[in-house]
């Protein structure tokens, strides 16, 4: 029997739930020679800003256990170059396509959203406020409920009900269902749970730290976990508000047990630099296990893990009064 694998993230609808996650393919196009990406449920770019940025100095990335560090400081082409070559080049390809865009200050994630809204063959906007490789802390937007309102603010006003908005949050924070809150109220229709952890690595030989940029943020399997809870958080908190999972997938299995605290799309991101094909792998993967369990549907696997918490609870000696 075939499974839906269909799923939504607000207004916008896609095949399967397995999504490229920005900033590790770029605009897609060194994952074309190893899949058609229009076999996966999107391809979400890497994070676009208004001009085009060298980035940060090198080294940028850095090994750590079950992990990695990047600290690549959003280098990209400038959203003119993006809306002129990549836009046309993924439509090409049959991709559906989510735009991540990240600005120094909410006029710019304005000015993002203006050139982006009548772009054609767009399906969603991911809006990085959590990016943690920018020199000043005071621009991590999703530390700070205020801040992060007015970036999701700002860009809705200019897209009104044209695209469905997914702000991407950043798990270095005391209470992310805050900041979700705050997000969603703002017009967000979904929330991208996580950005990387802010890291360090320090050379014990030149006994100075590693990246060029000193700290990066840390992806991978070490960090899945940590999604996993504030997926779980936040669909607990606000079960109808979708959320799009990532950090660390790498298996199918990753994928389901993002699924099962809520998420309704998963990013795969890291696993791709040792597999180019990991975000179809994790897909077909994906599948199966949704078989063995015996769902028919993805939507139905979706926050399981909470209906069978309630479950447990009710059944418990405690709540059952024996
Ligand atoms: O440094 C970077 O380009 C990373 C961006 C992000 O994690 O949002």
């Amino acid at each position: 029997m075939s499974i839906d694998l269909s799923t939504t993230l607000g207004p916008a609808w896609f095949p399967t739930p397995i999504f490229t996650a920005s900033g590790c393919a770029s605009s897609g196009r060194e994952l074309a020679q190893f899949f058609p990406l229009k076999n996966i449920g999107a391809v979400v770019t890497k994070s676009i800003m208004v001009k085009a940025r060298p980035g940060r100095p090198t080294p940028r990335m850095a090994e750590t256990p079950s992990g990695m560090l990047n600290s690549i400081g959003l280098q990209g082409p400038g959203i003119d170059s993006f809306i002129a070559n990549d836009i046309p080049w993924l439509v090409e390809q049959g991709a559906r396509i989510i735009v991540s865009i990240a600005g120094e200050t909410v006029d710019e994630y304005a000015t993002l959203a203006r050139r982006l809204r009548s772009v054609p063959g767009i399906s969603a906007l991911e809006v990085n406020i959590s990016c943690p490789n920018v020199e000043n802390r005071g621009m991590v937007f999703a530390c700070d409920p205020v801040s992060s309102r007015a970036v999701i603010d700002g860009v809705r006003r200019i897209i009104g009900g044209d695209l469905p908005i997914i702000a991407k949050l950043s798990p270095d924070v005391t209470d992310i269902v805050a900041i979700a809150r705050e997000v969603v109220n703002a017009g967000a229709d979904g929330v991208a749970l996580i950005n990387t952890l802010l890291g360090m690595v320090i050379n014990t030989e030149t006994m100075r730290p590693h990246l060029g940029g000193k700290t990066g943020g840390l992806s991978g399997p070490a960090i899945r976990p940590v999604a996993v809870r504030a997926i779980y958080q936040v669909h607990q908190a606000f079960p109808k508000v979708p959320i799009l999972g990532m950090g660390g997938v790498r298996s199918g299995r990753d994928a389901f047990e993002m699924i099962l605290a809520g998420a309704s799309g998963v990013s795969v991101g890291t696993a791709t630099f040792g597999n180019p094909r990991a975000t179809l792998d994790v897909q077909e993967e994906l599948e199966v296990i949704l078989t063995e369990k015996g769902f028919t549907t993805l939507r139905s696997a979706v926050g399981f893990a909470h209906r069978q918490d309630r479950q447990d609870r009710q059944d418990s000696p405690e709540m059952s009064g024996e």
